[in-house]
């Protein structure tokens, strides 16, 4: 009997759908942050499910203190070379603040930008039932909205804070009530950003779209990191949410002492170094 070859297995691209249907099977979302082509690549290669380009980028990437200064031509140019890379997770593209605060109209050029010029499969925008009108408008377009609710980063200099959210008054139930909104809007799925567990346990139980967390506990549908936060890149940075699977700051550190004391000891390059 002849064997038939061995057939190479394609990984089946992420979607929309396919998030969905891993919710209701129980199955586990992974999702983590990207900004450039090797770290996109790199992700997409270990079977992340999801790459959020997000406008932590701003932080992370460019320094700055918080995600506000972030621009759409900045955000244009990080998805590009993201989707550039990636073959089969599905790319999130963050609307930068400002891009679709200035109502429908504005929200749906720029979603439409993100997908045309950089190929982006699916935008992100912060906020509750506020936002319920500009996500209709993006969804009936045709582009999956992701939601982000919870501790909103762009909303920092109303907050004045990154503590925790839904743990006074009646946060807790008009985070629950904004899940519920997004969801009846059309969002595809929600990112929820440090709330307690208990919380996330009832939004991730009453929504039928899967939920993604970060710092709101296990109940969640799936997790999302900030990725230099995940390597241990920032030495300053030590929220209990963020697990360091590296200790990436002194590797990098290491090295480039290294090659500093191998210049200017005349150890680099050596003879094999060089034509
Ligand atoms: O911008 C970002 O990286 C995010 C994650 C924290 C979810 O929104």
């Amino acid at each position: 009997m002849v064997t038939p070859p061995a057939r190479s297995e394609t990984p089946r691209k992420v979607t929309t759908l396919r998030l969905m249907e891993m919710k209701q099977a129980g199955e586990k979302i992974s999702a983590l942050t990207a900004y450039d082509f090797l770290t996109a690549r790199m992700l997409d290669q270990a079977g992340i499910d999801v790459i959020l380009v997000g406008d932590s980028a701003a932080m992370v990437f460019a320094g700055n203190d918080t995600t506000i200064p972030m621009t759409m031509e900045e955000m244009l140019y990080h998805v590009r070379v993201v989707t550039r890379a990636v073959k089969r997770a599905l790319v999130i593209a963050d609307m930068p603040f400002g891009s679709y605060h200035e109502g429908a109209d504005a929200a749906l050029r720029n979603a439409i930008r993100l997908l045309k010029e950089s190929q982006a499969e699916a935008i992100k925008l912060e906020g509750g039932r506020s936002v319920c009108p500009i996500i209709e408008r993006v969804v009936n377009a045709g582009i999956p909205v992701c939601g982000h609710i919870g501790l909103q980063p762009q909303s920092i200099l109303t907050y004045g804070t990154y503590k925790v959210r839904g743990t006074e008054g009646d946060e807790a139930d008009q985070i629950l009530a904004d899940a519920h909104a997004l969801e009846a809007a059309g969002a595809f799925a929600l990112v929820v950003e440090k709330v307690p567990r208990d919380l996330m346990v009832r939004i991730s139980a009453e929504l039928s779209i899967p939920t993604i967390g970060i710092g709101a506990g296990a109940a969640c549908d799936g997790q999302i990191l900030v990725t230099p936060d995940l390597l241990g890149m920032n030495t300053k940075f030590h929220p209990r949410f963020v697990r360091k699977y590296a200790q990436l700051a002194e590797v990098m550190d290491g090295a480039f002492r290294a090659y500093r004391d191998d210049v200017k000891a005349g150890r680099f390059p050596l003879e094999s170094e060089s034509y």
